[in-house]
């Protein structure tokens, strides 16, 4: 279902490498149909002749096809085909990152029930395999957090501004020359589509249903080039990050923001349109994954890993499918997800101020007044011609409803032209 940039990888694959799948898995797998909207569209490559359909039900109501790929994309009606596919007994690899964080948990019951596969590889993070990992030899650990850079739009934009210094609106527009973004960027730019794959890896990770409305998401739109230079000076980068932490508490703090990240880290290395995935486990330790987060080929190797990986267990009547690893019947609430408001972290906090004695001793004592300890601050960039300069505080770790609140205040103050950006430090 869907010929388009991952479904047409997807067909030439399994015509290209046909000899190889029946070599690797001792069986050949057949193209039997594909699902488009236009029938009549000009493709490169040209799909194989008589497989291309407008009408879903040449899929799902053909008792011959045992395999349904979904790669089309949105949650309708992409998401109904594939209760229908596993209904009707049919296994399913998805790449659908959105499906699977609205209605993962259900889909995945219902392929139990029917004992189908249900695999998602290409879901979050591309052509790195994450999920496989999460849903099978990462299984033993118990997960403490993922940390992650999973939208390589972001990551390209944010290194672009890091880099050359370009504005967020330049980097956005040569994002989009370079087809790394969408015409409409909104999904990538304020974190949405990473805030979905957060939710399939944490639920995956946790055992538990991480609902991506739950996920506390800011986008990157309110960064400037200045940010970049004084968090260097600083000794970090800037990144999204997508992170999921249990608490001590037991609860989940889910999350998609920039954040200032340490130069020496690995994450901060990540550049381009790469994706990382860090996961850290009781017993595997800190792992970390790093690919290609999207396109063709590489999003094309992770539908075929499912795909095969399905193809190989089919011949044998002893080999259950492999199940997936979240608790299925866990109830849909927040309640595993606790608010941003009891985050602990520090904090880097970008203020416009009057250039004059006296300013900075007003904002430390609201900061202080707040429980909020300063650890550095410089100022810079002074213009002489509005009289103002920018105030840079880095804090010790403090709570954020305390933060949030003491910047509201520190706003109010007369000598405050306004708070420009408030950042995360993740050490
Ligand atoms: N692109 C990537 O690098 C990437 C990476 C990881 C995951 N994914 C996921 O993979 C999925 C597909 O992405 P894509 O980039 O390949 O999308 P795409 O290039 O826009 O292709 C979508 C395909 O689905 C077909 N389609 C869409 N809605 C349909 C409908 N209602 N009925 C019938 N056919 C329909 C389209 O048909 P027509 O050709 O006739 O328009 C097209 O062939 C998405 O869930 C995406 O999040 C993509």
């Amino acid at each position: 279902m869907g010929l388009g940039t991952v479904g047409g990888g997807v067909a030439l694959a399994l015509t290209d490498h046909a000899n190889s799948i029946q070599r690797k898995t001792g069986f050949s797998v057949n193209l039997r149909h594909v699902l488009v909207r236009d029938s009549e569209k000009t493709r490169d490559p040209a799909p194989p002749e008589g497989v291309l359909t407008t009408n879903p039900e040449d899929i799902l109501a053909d008792p011959h096809v045992q395999i349904v790929v979904e790669t089309m994309g949105g949650d309708h009606p992409a998401g109904e085909y594939l209760q229908r596919a596993l209904d009707a007994g049919k296994h399913v690899v998805t790449a659908n990152k959105e499906v699977m964080s609205r209605r993962g948990p259900d889909l995945m019951a219902l392929a139990q029930k029917k004992q189908v596969n249900l695999l998602f590889e290409a879901s979050a993070g591309g052509g790195i395999p994450i999920v496989g990992c999460l849903m099978s030899q990462l299984l033993a650990n118990d997960i403490r957090s993922i940390r992650s850079i999973i939208n390589g739009t972001t990551n390209y934009i944010l290194t672009q501004m890091a880099w050359h210094q370009a504005s967020f609106a330049d980097a956005l527009a040569e994002a989009q020359t370079r087809g790394y973004a969408e015409a409409d960027p909104t999904n990538d730019i304020e974190g949405i589509d990473a805030a979905y794959k957060l939710s399939v890896l944490g639920s995956l990770a946790f055992h538990r249903r991480i609902p991506h409305h739950a996920i506390h998401t800011e986008g990157i739109s309110q960064l400037g080039p200045e940010d970049f230079r004084y968090a260097s000076e600083l000794g970090y980068a800037i990144k999204s990050l997508a992170i999921a932490v249990v608490q001590s508490n037991g609860l989940v703090q889910a999350r998609v923001h920039p954040a200032l990240v340490p130069e020496n880290h690995l994450l901060a290395k990540v550049d381009g349109v790469y994706n990382a995935v860090e996961v850290t486990g009781d017993l595997c330790g800190q792992i970390i994954l790093h690919g290609q987060g999207a396109g063709r080929e590489a999003t094309t190797s992770a539908v075929m890993g499912d795909i095969l990986s399905i193809v190989r267990t089919m011949g044998s009547a002893n080999v259950p499918p492999p199940l997936p690893a979240l608790d299925v019947n866990g109830d849909d609430t927040d309640s595993a997800v606790c608010p941003i408001d009891e985050l602990s972290s520090a904090y880097y906090i970008r203020l416009t101020c009057a250039d004059q004695a006296g300013v900075l001793a007003q904002v430390a004592q609201i900061l202080g007044d707040g429980n909020i300890s300063i650890a550095t601050v410089i100022q810079k960039d002074t213009d002489p011609g509005s009289g103002t300069a920018q105030l840079v505080i880095t804090t010790y770790p403090a709570r954020e409803a305390d933060v949030q609140f003491a910047l509201a205040a520190v706003a109010r103050l007369g000598v405050v032209v306004g708070v420009n950006n408030l950042i995360r430090i993740e050490e």
